[in-house]
């Protein structure tokens, strides 16, 4: 499963892919406000940290105006991944970048399994179905995850699902487990998912009975 970091904070972003853990960046209009950066600016530097994908937000609604930004966000590096909002003119527009510019297009705002199948069908690269907002309103989110699994395998549509409006270890844990292609979280969910309190305890009983040995492994 592919890591994205769900975020525009440079510090954050070059930190975990010193990890080792992005395989890709996705942004959206409230991130970058979030960022206090220039649009431009600030997706050309996270372009030049991660090889991966870098998803960037149209925010015009009309199919015209949308090819106009998508050109224009292309223009930025070669690895800026367009991301378009499911509905008509989005899909229009998803279909025209795959077909015509050959960029790499993420649907998003999605919250249904049709919506998914719709994307698929218009040659999205990436599908972002928002697992968080659904359990906000007291959907299951991860079972849009299922659906969408099954969906996409029934017909061997390429288009990588990735589970997005991810808000803690346990979306991350079900996207897995379900199949997720990608998953895009925050710094601080990625980061929260080394933590274990018996790893915290056993390396200190370890770390106690070491110093009782008087020993030294480098000599
Ligand atoms: C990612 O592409 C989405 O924009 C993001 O995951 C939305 O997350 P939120 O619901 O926490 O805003």
């Amino acid at each position: 499963m592919k890591f994205f970091v769900d975020s525009a904070d440079i510090n954050e972003i070059a930190h975990l892919n010193d990890l080792g853990l992005v395989d890709g960046v996705t942004t959206n209009p409230s991130l970058i406000l979030k960022s206090g950066g220039d649009v431009m600016e600030v997706t050309k530097r996270i372009c030049g940290i991660v090889d991966g994908p870098v998803s960037a937000e149209v925010v015009a609604t009309e199919y015209e105006a949308m090819m106009a930004e998508s050109r224009t966000l292309a223009g930025i590096a070669d690895n800026v991944c367009i991301k378009v909002p499911l509905t008509w003119d989005g899909l229009n527009a998803c279909r025209t970048i795959r077909t015509e510019m050959n960029r790499l297009v993420n649907v998003t705002l999605c919250f249904s399994a049709n919506q998914a199948l719709l994307a698929a069908k218009a040659g999205a690269s990436f599908i972002s179905p928002f697992v968080g907002r659904l359990d906000d309103t007291g959907a299951d989110g991860m079972a849009l995850i299922t659906e969408i699994r099954s969906v996409y395998d029934n017909y061997a549509f390429e288009t990588e699902i990735l589970t997005a409006s991810v808000r803690t270890v346990h979306h991350i844990k079900g996207a897995a487990l379900i199949g997720s292609d990608v998953v895009t979280a925050p710094p601080a969910v990625l980061k929260a998912m080394v933590n274990h309190p018996l790893t915290d305890k056993g390396l200190r009983q370890f770390l106690a009975d070491w110093k009782k040995t008087g020993q030294d492994i480098v000599r």
